[in-house]
């Protein structure tokens, strides 16, 4: 027989294509290749081109953690995923650190007020049904942000913060098993809600709210179950804010 295994690099090495195949996932067995099974996870040791939120690029150099965890929920889980995911991190930092974690309003994770993870929640719906939700976390967590220093002044790394380097393995397998126990706990009601709610760092402060129409002030008084900031404006009038990104005012 002639030797004829589809490893990477068999299919890669001389692979006449632009992009076609030019990252490749092989399995030793699969129901089928068409259709990744809920909860695949797809993790890069870094990124070149990390998409961030509203536009915006992530760095992911090597010692941070880029995953994506492919889901296919109901519509009504769809708001949700971002605490599934804040959730989940935070709980994996403080499991595998002893540091606190706390949550910026939508989905940041903040160590000592400073910026570890982002988190992106993609999904494609039709009608009333989600084709696919992908939750993408990228966490810093062997960094030195002295070598970048753009995003210095608000970011900081769980090794920076230790004072020693962090086992990605340990943080990625305890922010796997929190995130499945979490999306699981979905099924029972608004409990997830009321944690992530609980673990904002954002409420009673007076903040700026950037969204991509516009800034507001105020101060942020409350979430709402889909997700949304409620904002007491100057005026006195509330805000509900989907999306944007808080600065906290002195
Ligand atoms: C943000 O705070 O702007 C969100 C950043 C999300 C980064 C993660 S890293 C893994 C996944 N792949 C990407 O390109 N982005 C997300």
């Amino acid at each position: 027989m002639i030797e004829d295994s589809l490893s990477v690099a068999a299919i890669t090495d001389g692979l006449a294509t632009r992009f076609i195949g030019q990252e490749v996932t092989c399995y030793p067995g699969l129901p089928s290749t068409n259709g990744a099974k809920e909860g695949t996870v797809i993790v890069a040791e870094e990124q070149t081109a990390g998409r961030g939120r509203i536009k915006r690029r992530w760095l992911s150099p090597r010692g941070s953690i880029a995953l994506s965890i492919i889901l296919y929920p109901p519509l009504a889980y769809l708001p949700s995923l971002i605490m599934v995911a804040s959730l989940a991190v935070a709980r994996s930092i403080e499991q595998v650190t002893g540091l606190k974690a706390q949550l910026k309003w939508p989905n940041d994770v903040l160590v000592n007020g400073k910026k570890v993870c982002g988190i992106l929640v993609e999904s494609d719906v039709r009608g009333d049904k989600v084709d696919c939700a992908v939750i993408g976390i990228g966490i810093n967590i062997n960094l030195k942000l002295s070598e970048f220093p753009q995003i210095a002044p608000m970011a900081t790394s769980l090794s920076q913060e230790l004072g020693r380097e962090v086992s990605r393995r340990e943080v990625v397998q305890s922010l796997l098993a929190q995130a499945e126990k979490l999306y699981l706990a979905l099924a029972d009601g608004d409990s997830v809600f009321k944690q992530w709610r609980d673990r904002l760092a954002t409420l009673g402060k007076k903040v700026q709210v950037s969204s991509e129409e516009a800034t507001y002030k105020g101060t942020a008084e409350s979430v709402a179950p889909d997700g949304s900031l409620l904002l007491r404006q100057p005026d006195g009038s509330l805000l509900k804010i989907v999306a944007g990104d808080v600065t906290l005012r002195q």
